[in-house]
């Protein structure tokens, strides 16, 4: 019966089932790959975007593009390493909309470099945008949050955050430090009414990773590193952003969601254990531990 109620209450409600129609989403990293996809989905949900990037004529394409689509959307140049460039931002959306309802922290770079020879001003630089730029956002957009007593952030992280990816400077350690802020921030702001999660990506086919992909067969020995068999897709990010982002994850906070077509799971996979290989699933013989 309750759930009854509850169903017909949300047929009466939204046009769109995450409820984001009018809501205030800024997207940090928005002329990227998996950033224009977010701004794609929350637009075509009805939110009304703000849209940053330090790549201001790719940003201002990309808001062009989604007005003509009939999505509000609107650009502003912003380094998320650059305390004033991020209250710049704040400023900008505020006046234009008011104060954010959901902040997505999704700017990224990656460089390589071991850690042996790294130099600290590539160190910091990585760290500077990847972690410190994450922090900045919330903080900046999370006064206008917390006056309200609402507000959802989502910050995208890696599954480097998980597992060492070598040879790329302060990747993973950023990535890492992203997480634990994420769940920082729930436990500080989750009584006053603010959510915050962290999606985990896998593999992304977008501009960040498109050179690996020229290389041979790199595609087919990925895809096979994966329980789904594939790349990811900018959008399947985009979707668990936007559901993280909504209503609809009201009693999500402090979560941490890995979108990686399996990948974390494929580790006893690589593993050699003979007798043990996939034609045994063709065998009738069960098998005793
Ligand atoms: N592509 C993948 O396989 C993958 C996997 C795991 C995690 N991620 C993460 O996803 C996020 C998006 O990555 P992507 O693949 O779309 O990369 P991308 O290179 O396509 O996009 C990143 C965007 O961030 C912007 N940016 C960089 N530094 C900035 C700064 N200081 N201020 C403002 N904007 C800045 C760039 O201009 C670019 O538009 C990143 O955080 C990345 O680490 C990507």
């Amino acid at each position: 019966m309750t759930n009854q109620i509850h169903r017909t209450e949300r047929d009466a409600g939204p046009r769109h089932w995450l409820a984001l129609e009018g809501k205030v989403c800024v997207v940090s990293g928005a002329a990227g790959g998996i950033g224009s996809a977010i701004a794609q989905v929350l637009g075509e949900a009805g939110a009304r975007l703000a849209l940053l990037d330090r790549d201001e004529d790719k940003c201002r394409a990309l808001a062009r593009k989604l007005n003509t689509s009939g999505i509000e959307a609107l650009a502003l140049a912003c380094d998320i390493g650059d305390i004033d460039s991020v209250r710049g931002a704040v400023q900008g959306v505020e006046s234009a909309y008011g104060a954010a309802d959901v902040l997505v922290n999704n700017a990224g770079l990656l460089r390589p470099g071991g850690i042996e020879e790294i130099g600290l001003d590539a160190w910091n630089a990585m760290l500077r945008v990847n972690l410190t730029g994450y922090m900045l956002c919330s903080q900046q957009f999370g006064h206008g949050m917390l006056k309200r007593g609402t507000g959802a952030l989502v910050h995208v992280a890696s599954v480097a955050a998980h597992h060492p990816q070598t040879y790329s400077g302060a990747y993973s350690p950023g990535k890492a430090g992203v997480a634990m802020l994420s769940k920082q921030l729930a436990a500080e702001w989750g009584p006053r009414g603010i959510r915050s999660n962290t999606v985990c990506p896998g593999m992304i086919r977008t501009p960040l990773s498109a050179a690996f992909y020229e290389h041979g067969d790199i595609e087919r020995r990925r895809s096979a590193m994966t329980a789904s068999r594939r790349i990811g897709e900018p959008n399947d990010i985009a979707d668990v952003v936007a559901f993280l982002a909504s209503a609809r994850a009201a009693y999500v906070n402090g979560a941490e969601i890995v979108v990686d077509g399996g990948l974390e799971s494929m580790l006893m996979d690589l593993v050699p254990r003979p007798g043990f290989e996939a034609t045994q699933a063709a065998q009738t013989t069960p098998v005793t531990r």
